[in-house]
Parts: C-alpha cells; sequence; structure tokens
C-alpha cells in the first residue's frame, strides 16, 4: 500500500548569486513497511527534497516552484501550517544526522517525550512518562525510567541517537525520513542502529526515507534506491538490482568508487573524477555529461529523460519499473551484466555489506 507520493517536486534557491534550482522533476512513491534511499554526492538535493515534503525548506531564500505531496491523498504543499505541524512528528517523522540538533539540551529525555505524546495524542502527564519509557525501552536502552530524567549530554552519541530513534518513532508515524542517521557514528554503532530501525520498521509497518552519502548504509537497510544528481532522480531501482546493474554512468561511478571494505565497516562515498555540477551554471544538457565517460554531442544539448529500463527485473516488482536518466542507457546495460570491470573496481565493499544485510535477523 501506497502511503506517499511525490510528484514533480520543484525547489529553487533565490540566492545572492543567483537562482539555484536544488531539486528538478523530483518523484517518489513510498510503500508501507519498504526503505527507499536517495543517494548522491553532496548538493545533490537529498536533504533539499526530503525537508520539502514536510514544508521545512526555508523561504526565503527557498521556493516550492511546483509538486505534490500526497499523504493518503492529501497534498501536504497545499495544507495549512497549523496542519502541517500536525503531520510532522504524528504522521511523517523525522531523524537527523546530529541529534544535539533534535534533542533540547537542557530538558530531561522524559520530559522531550512525553510532550510529544501530550502534543499530538493528548495524553496526560503521566500516561505519556509511561509510555515515554516503553519508547527508551524498546530502543534498548537500560533502565528506561530511570533514564527519563537523563539529560541528552549524559548519554553517548549512540544512546543519544536511539533517544532520537524513540522520539520520532513515539507516535507510530507512517514515515520516517532519516537523513545521515548514523554519519556520525563509529561503525559498530552505525549498525546496531540500522538493525534497529529495521526492527521498529517491521514491528510498526512504517515506510522509511533514508538519506545517505554511505552505499554500505543503503546495502543493509534499503530495498529500493533512487540516486540523485544535481537537484535530479537520474536512476531508480530495486537496491539489489542497482548494486548488481548500475545503469547510469554517476551511478556506475560511485559503486566504483566504493573502496573495499572488510569488516563490518561501511564508508562514505568517494569524490568521482571532473568537477561537481555548478548549480549557478546549469546546463541545458546532463549535468553529468562534463564528468562521463560515455558522453554523445546530445547529452551536452538536451537532458536525457528519466524512462524505463527494458529487461528489468524490477518491472514487475517496481511502480513505473527500473528508470534511468541516460540516451546510452541501453548501450550501457548491454555492456553492464555486472561487468568483471565494474565488480573488481569496486564490488567488494558494496558485495559485503550486502552480505551482512542479506544475514540480518
Ligand atoms: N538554505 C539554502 N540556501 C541556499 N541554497 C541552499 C540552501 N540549502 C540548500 N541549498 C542548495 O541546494 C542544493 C541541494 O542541497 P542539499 O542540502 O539538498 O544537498 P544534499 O544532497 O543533502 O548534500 P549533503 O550530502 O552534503 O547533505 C545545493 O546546491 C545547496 O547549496
Ligand atoms: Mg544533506
Amino acid at each position: 500500500m501506497k502511503v506517499l507520493e511525490v510528484r514533480n517536486l520543484r525547489v529553487r534557491f533565490d540566492t545572492e548569486r543567483g537562482p539555484v534550482q536544488a531539486v528538478d522533476e523530483f518523484s517518489l512513491d513510498l510503500a508501507q513497511g519498504e526503505t527507499v534511499a536517495l543517494v548522491g554526492e553532496s548538493g545533490s538535493g537529498k536533504s533539499v527534497a526530503s525537508l520539502a515534503l514536510l514544508g521545512l525548506v526555508p523561504d526565503p531564500p527557498g521556493v516550492i516552484e511546483t509538486g505534490e505531496v500526497l499523504l493518503g491523498g492529501e497534498n501536504l504543499l497545499a495544507a495549512s501550517p497549523e496542519r502541517l505541524r500536525r503531520v510532522r512528528g504524528r504522521e511523517i517523522a523525522m531523524v537527523f544526522q546530529d541529534p544535539r540538533s533534535a534533542l533540547h539540551p537542557l530538558l530531561p529525555l522524559g520530559l522531550q517525550l512525553s510532550e510529544v505524546l501530550e502534543v499530538h495524542e493528548g495524553l496526560s502527564r503521566r500516561e505519556a512518562r509511561v509510555r515515554a519509557a516503553q519508547a527508551l525501552g524498546e530502543v534498548g536502552l537500560s533502565d528506561p525510567e530511570a533514564r527519563l530524567d537523563s539529560y541528552p549530554h549524559e548519554l553517548s552519541g549512540g544512546m543519544r541517537q536511539r533517544a532520537m530513534i524513540a522520539m520520532a518513532l513515539i507516535c507510530k508515524p507512517k514515515v520516517l525520513i532519516a537523513d545521515e542517521p548514523t554519519t556520525a557514528l563509529d561503525a559498530t554503532v552505525q549498525v546496531q542502529i540500522l538493525d534497529l530501525l529495521r526492527t521498529l520498521q517491521r514491528q510498526y509497518g512504517t515506510a522509511i526515507l533514508l538519506v545517505s552519502h554511505d552505499l554500505g548504509v543503503v546495502a543493509r537497510i534499503a530495498d529500493r534506491v533512487q540516486v540523485m544528481y544535481a537537484g535530479r532522480v537520474v536512476e531508480v531501482a530495486l537496491a539489489e538490482e542497482l548494486f548488481d546493474r548500475p545503469l547510469h554512468p554517476y551511478t556506475r561511478g560511485l559503486l566504483a568508487s566504493v573502496p573495499r571494505l572488510r569488516g563490518p565497516a561501511s564508508r562514505r562515498l568517494e569524490s568521482i573524477g571532473g568537477a561537481p555540477p555548478d548549480p549557478l551554471n546549469p546546463s541545458p544538457g546532463c549535468a553529468f555529461a562534463p564528468r562521463c565517460g560515455f558522453v554523445q554531442e546530445a547529452c551536452r544539448k538536451q537532458r536525457p529523460p528519466l524512462s524505463g529500463v527494458p529487461r528489468a527485473v524490477s518491472d514487475v516488482l517496481l511502480v513505473g519499473g527500473r528508470r534511468s536518466a541516460c540516451f546510452e542507457r541501453e548501450r550501457l546495460d548491454l555492456a553492464t551484466p555486472g561487468t568483471a570491470a565494474d565488480r573488481s573496481a569496486g564490488g567488494p565493499g558494496v558485495e559485503e555489506a550486502r552480505d551482512s544485510g542479506r544475514s540480518r535477523p
């Protein structure tokens, strides 16, 4: 069942140096209980796209030019500020990279968690405290009742992130947006937090939109992936398919630049050769063309549409099928089926992460 549908979202920033098209023609479907990852290099529009879903793009300088964000048929982009405040936290919750930005440093955890319940569910102070302690227990904090009186600074980074997750999920939202939820944590804690998200997701049927640089993280928990480049989605695939058979030259670059990994560690993506796109000087053609090894004349003049890929396994499984925005899509596809070059260049890191993901409980 589809819980969230985003159609043709366009977000622009009017900066002092000129307009920046941060997100363009962005669409997304999110079904109950699934995890979709947005990946792409810094500045590709992942955070802006996810903030826009909740009306959180700063305005000014941000302008939502077009788009629909449908939650159970209701367009949130047309909703009143009051309505959006109710949706936030209750129906769509967010977890950010830095828990310090979401947990108030001067208030005990119990108060912060109870407040969410008092506001959104109208519970009494006492009922809310009981639920808050339960929630802290569910995310694996020991002695949750005593924890209600802890202040955020008394917790380790991993525990703070668990508390954040407890706060995000306390009203059992339909959708959780997690923007780099584990980037600040060390590798072992990162794996624990991802497993926790997965477990709670199963328990509540929450759909997760995961924003991440880290293909190890993506391989561990995502069902589907949308790759972003210069504000646009350039490839959509089931996670397995994307790692086995990346079709867009940018995705291939991303996978190839993942370092080999040993052990549970995963790393941030390395950059791809050539300069990242200049948002103040967008090209009329494919934004990746200047860095692309497969570039043709047409790529510099026209923008390739995001369109279906023949013989994709996901055609039967995926709404809209597997898609890639590249004029050379078919040539690349024929050259791909997990080419030796791609695998030896970068596969192992991702494959290991994926294997550990498969063996998840
Ligand atoms: N408040 C803002 N004012 C002006 N431009 C902004 C603002 N926020 C984001 N942008 C621009 O929008 C584009 C997309 O930024 P966004 O933060 O979504 O990138 P991202 O993919 O999340 O990157 P990262 O991986 O570094 O978090 C960038 O060009 C960025 O400079
Ligand atoms: Mg971001």
